[in-house]
């Protein structure tokens, strides 16, 4: 893909993220916002360290794309020494500030991802990259550079991206779509609800513009979503195993804990590990 693709994305997020005060961050971060996503995540961290801690005493994670900290902080909680990596200088310094206590484990890099994966010094047990492959245009090639960083055992830990929305069963669109709406609409002046819709229109007929940050920042999302299945098979093509973890998100506080009673699914986790390691 484009390189000056990648460029815009990113520059789009530093724009957006720069922007972002972390109350804003949180009311549209389901997976911070809502309590149930949390003990979700909260449980698959666990799960993933227990893991690396099997093979390595401190484990080392690499943390992409990690904002203002909320999912940092948990490896560090647990005795992992985190490198987080992020474009926005604004959310790094609330991330600083949340994981202050765990500092001497701490490692933060403001930069571009694709700089920092350009000439990699180190190899991590784990890469985790959290509400942040849909800000890649290419995210295929992001994993697969992520896999080469990681240590023999390594794992390869993904969560909060939309499933590929055509892949999405039709109640959990119209759910997703109404939940998202009445949303932006409860947030008044805030919701941008008018240039909410026109932005979906214009993009309906195939219309994007590189100077429109929210066509670039949220780049699947305003798109078709992550492919899963060829994140999978690219996973499976280098050796790993891939558990895939979906489950329903959304802002709206109503319509979070009815969907997922529904057992609607419009998100996904995945955790990948080398086959042979993977009993
Ligand atoms: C939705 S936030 C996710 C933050 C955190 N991982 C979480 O789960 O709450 C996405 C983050 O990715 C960062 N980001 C986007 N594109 C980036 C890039 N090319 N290089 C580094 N960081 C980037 C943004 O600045 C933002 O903080």
């Amino acid at each position: 893909m484009d390189e000056r693709v990648s460029l815009i994305a990113a520059l789009a997020n530093q724009t957006a993220y720069g922007r972002k005060d972390v109350e804003a961050y949180i009311d549209g971060a389901p997976h911070i916002k809502h309590a149930s996503l949390r003990r979700l995540y909260g449980k698959l961290v666990i799960e993933v360290y227990d893991e690396a801690a099997r093979h390595a005493a401190t484990p080392t994670v690499l943390d992409l794309g990690a904002g203002e900290g909320s999912v940092t902080l948990p490896f560090l909680e647990l005795g992992a020494h985190v490198t987080a990596v992020d474009i926005s200088s604004n959310q790094l310094n609330e991330l600083r500030e949340k994981c202050r206590r765990h500092s001497d484990r701490l490692e933060v890099h403001c930069q571009d991802i694709n700089e920092t994966l350009q000439n990699p010094t180190q190899k991590y047990d784990i890469v985790a990259v959290n509400s942040f492959l849909h800000h890649i245009p290419d995210y295929l090639s992001l994993i697969d550079k992520c896999t080469t960083l990681l240590n023999p055992h390594g794992i390869f830990f993904s969560f909060q991206d939309p499933l590929r929305y055509d892949s999405v069963a039709l109640p959990s669109r119209v759910f997703t779509d109404i939940g998202y709406f009445l949303w932006r609409l409860s947030r008044g002046s805030k919701g941008d609800v008018i240039g909410g819709i026109r932005r979906r229109l214009r993009r309906r007929r195939g219309i994007y513009l590189e100077d429109c940050y929210s066509d670039n920042a949220e780049y699947h999302i305003t798109r078709n979503g992550l492919d899963q299945n060829a994140i999978q098979s690219l996973l499976r093509e280098r050796g790993f195993d891939c558990r895939l973890i979906s489950y329903y998100s959304t802002q709206n506080s109503v319509f979070q804990p009815i969907g997922a009673a529904l057992g609607l699914r419009n998100c996904f986790g995945l955790i990948a590990r080398r086959a042979w390691a993977a009993t």
